[in-house]
């Protein structure tokens, strides 16, 4: 059995070939980073006519990479949402375009919940129920994963994403995009303990998350301080204020991770590449005696052997899937993300 996933979601053109025992035989993942790094952000137009561009020659190669002929394909899967509408539209157009001139079925799948399930594609003896901390550039939320294919969603972000925060303060001062990894490479030789930055508390003790606070307070201490790019105290800044967002993110795991008592942690999404993240998560999880599930880097970005992993889940389990052609995008859930 041979899977081709698409995943169009945001600024990432990928396609990937699974086997049915989640092997992953190819995972091509174009980044788009070059034609939105002018602008400090993804710019949605440009993002799905890049896509356009890019979605066949990335088949394509995925295909080739796999060896898999297109004609051995026995199922195709695809990120419905949520995401940039117009990205998403490209890859759900293309790839129902596939399944039916194919005449095979087509699996739409969740991209918050494709991360999660890529845990497993390295990490398949994670046991359950997992705690998962979902982190990227357009999501920050705490999943409780009582079984295979159960999200209940513990808290999400109220304003900001964590790393929309990140690239924000990059963008500003003109660091590069996307910030995150910018802002690692830069904080390398930073004190993090340089400058103070409070960390944000719910008045209602919920697991939400907020990053705007720490992004005033960052823009505050970039003004008060004089910070440019140049400045001798850059390093010491980015250190204290990538720290802090790290800082906001461990304290409500482990907040959730109290409340849920759960037997593994999963840390996942774009802004799981961090070094100085990965690290605190594992000592979080080591502290609580739990084991604990992070993709390697590629596997943390967009990327769309996740989507065929989430995709497999739903075989094995039996989901029902609709005529392909019924298949629509969706740029938000319904409950938010
Ligand atoms: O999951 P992803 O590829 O796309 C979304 O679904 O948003 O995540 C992209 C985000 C960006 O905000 C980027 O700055 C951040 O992940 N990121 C990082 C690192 N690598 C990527 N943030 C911090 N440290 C990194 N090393
Ligand atoms: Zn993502």
């Amino acid at each position: 059995m041979f899977l081709l996933a698409i995943e169009t979601s945001c600024d990432e053109t990928s396609a990937a070939v699974l086997d049915g025992e989640a092997r992953v035989l190819s995972n091509i993942v174009l980044s788009q980073d070059e034609v939105h790094a002018p602008y400090g952000g993804v710019v949605p137009e440009l993002a799905s006519r890049q896509h356009l561009k890019a979605i066949d020659p990335v088949v394509r190669e995925s295909l080739t990479a796999a060896g898999v002929p297109l004609g051995s394909i026995d199922v195709f899967a695809v990120t419905q949402g949520p995401g940039l509408i117009g990205s998403l539209l490209v890859g759900v157009s293309f790839a129902k375009g596939l399944a039916y001139v194919h005449g095979k079925p087509l699996i739409g799948v969740d991209h918050v919940q494709a991360h999660i399930e890529g845990a497993f594609l390295e990490h398949p003896a994670t046991p359950l129920p997992a705690l998962a901390l979902i982190v990227s550039g357009g999501h920050t939320s705490l999943f409780l994963l009582k079984q295979r294919l159960s999200f209940e969603r513990l808290g999400r972000t109220r304003d900001d994403a964590a790393g929309e925060a990140l690239d924000k303060i990059a963008k500003f001062l003109d660091l590069g995009y996307p910030g995150g990894p910018v802002i690692q490479r830069l904080a390398e030789s930073g004190d993090p303990e340089a400058f103070e930055f409070a960390l944000p508390r719910m008045t209602d003790r919920s697991l939400d998350f907020s990053f705007s606070g720490l992004k005033t307070a960052a823009l505050r201490h970039i003004r008060e301080n004089g910070i440019t790019r140049d400045h001798t105290r850059l390093a010491d800044f980015l250190a204290s204020f990538e720290a802090a967002v790290v800082r906001a993110l461990i304290e409500n795991l482990g907040r959730a991770a109290e409340q849920a008592e759960p037997r593994s942690l999963i840390l996942c999404g774009g802004v799981a590449r961090n070094t100085r993240l990965r690290a605190r998560f594992e000592e979080t999880a080591r502290a609580s005696g739990l084991l604990w599930a992070i993709p390697s880097g590629k596997l943390c970005t967009d990327n769309a052997a996740m989507v065929g992993a989430l995709a497999l889940a739903k075989i094995r389990a039996g989901v029902l899937v609709p005529p392909a052609l019924e298949l629509d995008a969706y740029p938000r859930n319904p409950a938010g993300a």
